[in-house]
């Protein structure tokens, strides 16, 4: 497992977010968290990449005890994620706001890529060079000098993904990158997971559209009031008894295209 929790715990004041709860994400896979608002999903988000440190429980991510690790050093072991509510620079251009990504895995940092030293200049060269990168692959590198307050919602999504992808992640955390999009858009970003999968990134993905969901994940855990409901591959969650009663009801179907 990439990333393996057991008895995950985390409250807020008389509010169990994430209630001893086990799961292990394989490499490779695209790996969905779904449940209803307050499940605890951005809450889990929030702990395994350091926000939020848990009541109880063990956290691994690549062989390395997460628990107590400070936001920058898990980014370093090869984690980067995305934002519920995104958080973009938008009195800098697109490129910049990538760049910003790369920094947080370089060597020198940001402080070290101002100075200017040459080596330091270098690696700003090569910082340069992975956004340009990370850009064409979202399908953004035509707008990488305009100002990022200048995008459509669809294309800064997709923004946030690519600042994401510029730190060369080994475990991507997408939280909700649907959120907010038309069809037409919802279907870029659909392949757009599958083309970062490919890369062999391994994707934990947070998103309420559930055929989104189910076409593009490989395995899905379901939550309940921070517990684990259910968990397996689409087919055997969306036939679980316990799933459709608590969560996916009668009302969701999913069109066939
Ligand atoms: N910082 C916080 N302070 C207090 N309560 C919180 C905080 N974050 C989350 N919660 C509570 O924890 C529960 C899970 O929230 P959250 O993780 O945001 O759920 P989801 O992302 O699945 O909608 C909710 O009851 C929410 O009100
Ligand atoms: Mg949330």
């Amino acid at each position: 497992m990439l990333l393996e929790a057991s008895g995950l715990t985390k409250s807020f004041g008389g509010v169990t977010a994430i209630a001893d709860l086990d799961f292990g994400v394989p490499e490779g896979l695209v790996y969905a968290v779904i449940g209803p608002n307050g499940a605890g999903k951005t809450t889990l988000f929030n702990i395994i990449s350091g926000i939020y440190r848990p009541d109880e429980g063990r956290l691994n991510f690549a062989g390395q005890d997460l628990i107590g690790r400070a936001t920058h050093r898990i980014a370093r072991l090869g984690m980067s994620r995305t934002f519920q509510n995104l958080q973009i620079f938008f009195n800098m251009s697109v490129l910049e706001n990538v760049m910003v990504g790369c920094h947080a895995r370089a060597r020198t940092g940001l402080a070290g890529a101002l100075l200017r030293l040459p080596r330091m200049r270098r690696e700003e060269e090569e910082i340069r060079q992975w956004a340009g990168e990370a850009l064409d692959f979202c399908d953004l590198g035509g707008l990488k000098d305009r100002q990022a307050s200048e995008l459509p919602y669809g294309a800064l999504k997709r923004l946030e993904i690519a600042r994401a992808l510029a730190a060369r992640p080994r475990l991507l955390l997408m939280d909700e990158p649907a959120a907010g999009l038309n069809d037409t858009e919802t279907l870029e970003m659909r392949g757009l997971i599958g083309r970062i999968r490919d890369q062999g990134i391994t994707i934990l993905l947070v998103e309420h559209n559930m055929g989104l969901v189910m076409r593009v994940s490989d395995r899905i855990l379901v939550l309940d009031y921070g517990s684990r409901l259910a968990e397996g591959t689409p087919a055997e969650v969306r036939a679980n008894p316990r799933v459709v009663a608590a969560y996916l009801g009668g009302e969701v179907h999913y069109a066939v295209e």
